[in-house]
This record gives C-alpha cells, sequence and structure tokens, in this order.
C-alpha cells in the first residue's frame, strides 16, 4: 500500500509541471477519479482492522482534501492566466505610440514657397552636391577669385571635372541661378524659387554646417529694383505681417551689380528702435538683416546663355532659418539646437 506522504511528495511534482487547465483535468482524474488513486487507498482499507481504519482512514480523507484544494487552486490561477492573455476589451483606449512632428523648418518652408507660388514663382530646387562651375564659376567668381572664400566650402576629394572642376557641397542656392535658366533653354521669362539644404565650414551660434536658403531669380524684359522691393516686400507682410516694412542697404556681392543687403523692420519696435523710451533689446537698431540681393550680374546672365542688353533681372537669397526666428520673436542664444535633436526643444512647435 502506497504511502500517503510520498503520494503528496509526487502529488506536488507533478502538479508543478501543470501549464494548462488540459493536463490539471487529467490530473485530477489521475488522483480523485473513480478508480483514482485516492478510490484506490480507500477501497484497501476494507481488510484492515477498526483501529487501523480509524487511522487511516482519517489520513487519507486529509490526503484527499489537501489534494482536492491544491487543485482547485491551480485551476484558478491557470484560469485566470489564460483570461489575460485571450480577453480583448475593446472598449479600452489603444495604447498611445509616440508621434513624431514635422521638423520646425518644414512648415516655414511651405509657407514661404506658397506665398511666391501666389504670384506666379516655380519652385525647384538643385543638387545639393554640386559643381564649383555652378556654385562659383557662372557667378562671376572665377577660379582663385577670393569671394569664394566667403562661402566656407566643403569639397570633395574626388578628381577635377575638366570643364565643372571639382565638386562641393552647395554653399548656397544661387548655384541654381545658371541651372535654372539653362533649364528653360535661356528662353525668360524666369520667374524661380529654389528653396534647398545649404553647407558650410560653419559652427558656432549663429551657423550650422547645415542650413537653408530659399532663392528668388526673376528674370525677364524691363526687370528693375523697383519689382526686388516690391517683391520681398509682398514677402515680408505675407510672412512676418501686414505691418513689416523692408529696407534695401548698398552691399556687395559679385554675381549682382547693384547689390543689396536686405532688412526687415523689427517685430517688436516696428522699426522704431526704441520701445518705451529705451533701445528695442531685440533688434536693437529697428532693423534686421534678412538677405543678399540685387541685380543679376550681366555675366551671370550670360553664363545662361541670356543677352543682358535684351533681358535684366533679380535675385535673392533668404535663410529661413532666420525668418522662422524673427517670425516667431524665438530668442534662440544658440541656433545649433534647430539641429541637435533634442526632441523637448523640437516638440515645442
Ligand atoms: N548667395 C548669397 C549667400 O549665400 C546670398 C545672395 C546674395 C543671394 C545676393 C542672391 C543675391 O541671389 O542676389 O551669401
Amino acid at each position: 500500500m502506497q504511502n500517503p506522504s510520498d503520494i503528496i511528495k509526487e502529488f506536488e511534482n507533478e502538479l508543478g509541471k501543470v501549464s494548462s487547465l488540459a493536463v490539471l483535468e487529467q490530473l485530477t482524474i489521475t488522483y480523485l477519479g473513480r478508480n483514482g488513486i485516492i478510490n484506490t487507498l480507500l477501497q484497501s482499507m476494507k481488510d484492515l482492522s477498526v483501529e487501523k481504519k480509524k487511522e487511516f482512514g482519517k489520513e487519507v480523507n486529509e490526503l484527499k482534501f489537501f489534494i482536492t484544494s491544491e487543485l482547485e487552486n491551480k485551476k484558478t490561477t491557470l484560469a485566470k492566466k489564460t483570461d489575460e492573455t485571450t480577453f480583448i476589451d475593446v472598449t479600452l483606449p489603444g495604447k498611445q505610440y509616440p508621434k513624431g512632428s514635422l521638423h520646425m523648418i518644414t512648415p516655414a518652408i511651405e509657407e514661404i514657397s506658397k506665398i511666391f507660388e501666389k504670384i506666379g514663382f516655380i519652385r525647384v530646387s538643385y543638387p545639393e552636391v554640386e559643381w564649383e562651375h555652378y556654385a562659383f564659376e557662372v557667378l562671376n567668381m572665377p577660379r582663385g577669385h577670393p569671394a569664394r572664400d566667403d562661402f566656407e566650402t566643403f569639397y570633395f576629394d574626388t578628381p577635377e571635372h575638366k570643364k565643372y572642376a571639382k565638386m562641393v557641397l552647395s554653399p548656397h542656392t544661387s548655384s541654381g541661378q545658371v541651372r535654372e535658366m539653362l533649364r528653360l533653354n535661356s528662353k525668360p521669362p524666369i520667374r524661380m524659387i529654389n528653396i534647398a539644404k545649404c553647407y558650410r565650414l560653419n559652427w558656432d551660434t549663429t551657423h550650422t554646417p547645415m542650413f537653408h536658403q530659399f532663392e528668388g531669380l526673376c528674370v525677364d524684359r524691363g526687370i528693375n529694383i523697383t519689382h526686388l522691393k516690391g517683391t520681398i516686400s509682398y514677402f515680408a507682410k505675407e510672412f512676418f505681417g501686414e505691418n513689416r516694412e523692408i529696407r534695401l542697404r548698398p552691399h556687395h556681392f559679385q554675381f549682382t551689380e547693384p547689390s543689396f543687403e536686405v532688412d526687415v523692420s523689427c517685430g517688436v519696435c516696428l522699426g522704431k528702435g526704441m520701445v518705451n523710451g529705451s533701445k528695442c533689446r531685440v533688434c536693437k537698431s529697428g532693423w534686421m538683416e534678412l538677405a543678399g540681393s540685387g541685380m543679376v550680374h550681366s555675366n551671370v546672365l550670360r553664363a545662361g546663355g541670356i543677352d543682358p542688353d535684351v533681358y535684366t533681372g533679380w535675385a535673392f537669397g533668404f535663410g529661413p532659418e532666420r525668418c522662422v526666428m524673427m517670425k516667431e520673436g524665438l530668442k534662440l542664444n544658440d541656433m545649433r539646437i534647430m539641429y541637435g535633436g533634442d526632441i523637448r526643444f523640437l516638440e515645442q512647435f
């Protein structure tokens, strides 16, 4: 006859291995079924003396009680587990996954693009990996010209092309000017808005090695400075607000003649330079520098196959990062944060 304490040991061992309700059911039959271990034990008692029967009967009953309650407990835990894995409460709110968002410069570029498309400009973009030829030569900056130094250009370590010279990361969107003239088979009218990434070897609080520019180019018969001024003024009012003004200051660029720098009136003091009797803390002078511009140099028109005696044109180049900063009134003391990839900054826009 089997000893009840051996049975407990074996039962506990087997119960520990049970991992499904079906296996548990089998175990229940093995122990508590009609021909199960407990019943067999009870039947084997019939030949014992009255004294022993009493004693053994008590033991077997305790054993039966123990096994029954252990099986019940196991059933409850297994049922709960199954519930958790198979039951889907469709009324619960869905899981919230972190959602990305557009970088602050992207909607700004879309807005700028729309402002110019409204007045008939065509949005284009030209290679980020560019030839020196388009970045400098055709813009009236021949090889060895010191003006090239201003552009802090990244050069590729690749063989030089006979005509197009070295490969560079385009340092400005002006590289697209002659490309656009040639794309249109040197046939004005041209109304281009070229928005692209640009690269310069600069890394400080007001410069990042990658940044953006948008370049306007307009070439036709009879184009003059008033058209340039009118277009930039239209842009400033659309982008910054009706109460903003622009001004042109004489400057020098190799690819425009005459050349100007463009300022926009400060959004805080509205061009006065003073707020409540003291100097405006944002601009200090009433104006903020925004862009370079000018009348397209005759050499540039010629490089694009356009006769400067018949056609004239203007061009400008803006930094959208600056425009965003001035529009939002963002007083960033370090522009690098825009491209630092810190989500805590970026998700605020
Ligand atoms: N390409 C110049 C720069 O990156 C900006 C510029 C100046 C663009 C004058 C123009 C222009 O189209 O006419 O510094």
